[in-house]
């Protein structure tokens, strides 16, 4: 069994816990904050707890850590733990900018181990399909993918709907279509704490002539998580708030001379499976040697240098 720490235990560090209790040792748990670590004491008793990161690094019989806590740590946090041996996975983005992300990428390489950012959706099951259903040619060539990822609230005061709305959606498009864009613009607005955007649009054109888009907000009436996907052939909507119809498959196209053709719309059957626990799961077999370990970093890289572009647009 792996022994696991994680370290970050506020909103989203406690699902991880959960899950690699479960399925891996875990050893440590890690927070500045006392309140968390006492919190999580009584739950998981067999578990150290410690404020202070260093006392991971230093624990020789430590295999992997899981980093939970704000993005502007991550990359730090992520390069002490590769530099002290230690496979990590890394809540996304695992760094702000694509220079300290390519670092941990050759540092993940050559120390030989596991650098996993969390990109959720990419274990989603919904998600697997709209993958099986481009690479098995069912679609025909993909002509654009479009993301939707709005709602009202929750409006942040330190990461805008780019960084923290964005980063899921965006690992997804380049997932689909395994390119890097040539073009990759933002336009946005900050309406209520000046300097962070909390109405986003992207667009990427890809060196294929693929293009996409991406609709982030926290200040729309709507609460929609959809990525839809056009192809030649079909269409595919993929829809995370649908409880049982998560993807939609439709026959409809134009023909070559324009003329239009709708047919069935399709229904497939999705797994359930929770996606966290599936992205535990994988993270866990790679330490176990399993998978291609440098493509979930390389997949990462181009996940923040996409994100670069995209920020460097906005602000320009
Ligand atoms: N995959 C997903 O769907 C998903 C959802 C929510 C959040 N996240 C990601 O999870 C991460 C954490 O998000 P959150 O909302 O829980 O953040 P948060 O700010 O609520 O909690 C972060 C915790 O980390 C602790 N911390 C900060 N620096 C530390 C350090 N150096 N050593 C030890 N502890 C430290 C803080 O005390 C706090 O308890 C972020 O990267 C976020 O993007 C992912």
């Amino acid at each position: 069994m792996t022994n696991i720490g994680v370290v970050g235990l506020n909103y989203w560090g406690p699902n991880l816990v959960r899950n690699f209790n479960d399925l891996a040792n875990l050893t440590w748990l890690c927070d500045l904050d006392e309140q968390q670590l006492k919190q999580m004491a009584a739950r998981y008793p067999h578990a150290q707890m410690t404020t202070n990161f260093d006392d991971l690094l230093a624990d020789t019989a430590l295999d992997a850590i899981v980093i939970a806590t704000p993005v502007p740590t991550h990359y730090a946090l992520a390069k002490q733990a590769l530099e002290a041996g230690k496979h990590v996975f890394v809540e996304k983005p695992p760094a702000m900018r694509a220079v300290e992300m390519d670092e941990l990428v050759s540092l993940a390489v050559e120390q030989d181990r596991v650098l996993m950012p969390g990109h959720l959706l990419l274990y989603h099951p919904g998600v697997l399909k709209l993958k099986d259903l481009i690479a098995s040619g069912e679609l025909g060539d993909v002509l654009c993918v479009y993301g939707n990822r709005v709602n009202l609230g929750i409006v942040r005061s330190n990461e805008n709907a780019l960084w923290s709305l964005g980063v899921h959606d965006l690992s997804v498009i380049l997932y689909l279509l395994d390119e890097d864009p040539e073009l990759a613009t933002a336009q946005g607005s900050a309406s209520i704490h000046p300097g962070v955007e909390d109405v986003v649009f992207c667009f990427l054109r890809f060196p294929s002539g693929k293009i996409a888009h991406m609709h982030l907000s926290w200040l729309d009436p709507h609460k929609m998580r959809t990525m839809t996907v056009v192809g030649r052939e079909k269409m595919v909507v993929f829809d995370d708030m649908e409880p049982e119809r998560k993807v939609t498959v439709y026959e409809k196209h134009a023909g070559p001379t324009g003329e239009l053709y709708s047919g069935d719309i399709s229904i497939p059957k999705i797994s359930t499976q929770e996606p966290l626990r599936l992205e535990c799961t994988y993270f866990l077999e790679l330490v176990d040697g399993q998978h291609d370990k440098s493509k979930v970093a390389r997949d990462g890289a181009r996940v923040v240098r996409a994100l670069e572009m995209l920020t460097n647009s906005l602000h320009g």
